[in-house]
């Protein structure tokens, strides 16, 4: 792709791309957003540096992409799309578990435009691994095995915990569990991904409780893996904008007690394939 536009930095071979000569506060002309698009899908996460910009043109720019999901476990906050997570003295930040986001949706999502609002002077960084290096770091035996499993995603896992029994059959009614293939293909670039994590896979179908919980053990290990991995360094009015179809995330909870505040808006994508 030749960027006539913006400007690509490549900050890993295969994941993360730190995108300059772009102003969000703007609304995006047809050629913009085509680059930026393909930055996204070559890069799989890209980011931004000081884009000091409102709420709303945060959610116009996301808009761009796609219909933008509510979350049905986030705190509301003014803004029904956006999600505001705040943590600080007394609420130590818990995103620390890979993971892909909402994959317990029947439609999760294919992206996450996250912007730095209050950041800690140091800590709070961002890990982002590519699952589709991870899939092609695999033997073509262990592939091969993999492309013909499902799994199911549960939100439960993560946010049933403190849930009444009530409240718990209604959500439940409301988010069933979902069942996505083990090894999803990009509908944009074609490119396979390893698609469990383990903050909402609940098991792999049809094989048993144990040969599930070490399969499933092996293939969360390999977010792990440095080889695959890009860090962001935040600042305030930063932007990380991640496609979850092509990576999963590690939020570090180094920096407590300092406030650390981010607001993310979520594109919805399509069933996974
Ligand atoms: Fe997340």
């Amino acid at each position: 792709m030749n960027y006539g536009r913006i400007k690509v930095e490549p900050l890993a071979p295969t994941i993360g791309g730190e995108i300059s000569g772009v102003d969000l506060a703007s609304p995006l002309d047809r050629g913009l957003f085509a680059e930026i698009h393909a930055a996204l899908l070559d890069r799989k996460v890209i980011f931004f540096r000081d884009q000091d910009i409102t709420a709303q043109q945060h959610m116009a720019f996301a808009r761009n992409f796609g219909e933008l999901e509510v979350h049905p476990f986030a705190t509301p906050s003014h803004i029904p799309e956006m999600m505001v997570i705040a943590h600080g003295e007394k609420n130590r930040g818990n995103e620390n578990v890979w993971h892909s986001d909402v994959t317990f949706r029947l439609r999760p999502a294919m992206g996450s435009v996250l912007r730095g609002v209050e950041m800690p002077a140091v800590g709070g960084d961002t890990l982002f691994a590519d699952m589709n290096a991870a899939y092609e770091g695999l033997s073509a035996s262990m592939q091969r095995m993999l492309g013909e499993l499902t799994a199911i995603h549960d939100f439960q896992r993560t946010f049933g915990r403190g849930m009444s029994a009530e409240k718990l059959q209604e959500m439940r009614r409301e988010h069933p569990p979902a069942e996505h293939p083990v090894i999803r293909t990009h509908p944009e670039t074609g490119l396979k991904s390893v698609y469990v994590n383990r903050l909402f896979t609940s098991h792999i179908v049809g094989m048993n409780k144990d040969e599930s919980t070490r399969l499933l053990e092996f293939l969360y290990s390999l977010a792990s893996i440095p080889e695959y991995q890009v860090r962001f360094k935040w600042r305030n009015n930063s932007i990380a904008f991640w496609d979850n179809r092509a990576v999963q995330h590690y939020a570090v909870s180094d920096y407590y007690p300092q406030r650390r505040v981010v607001n993310r808006f979520t594109i919805i994508g399509d069933k996974p394939v």
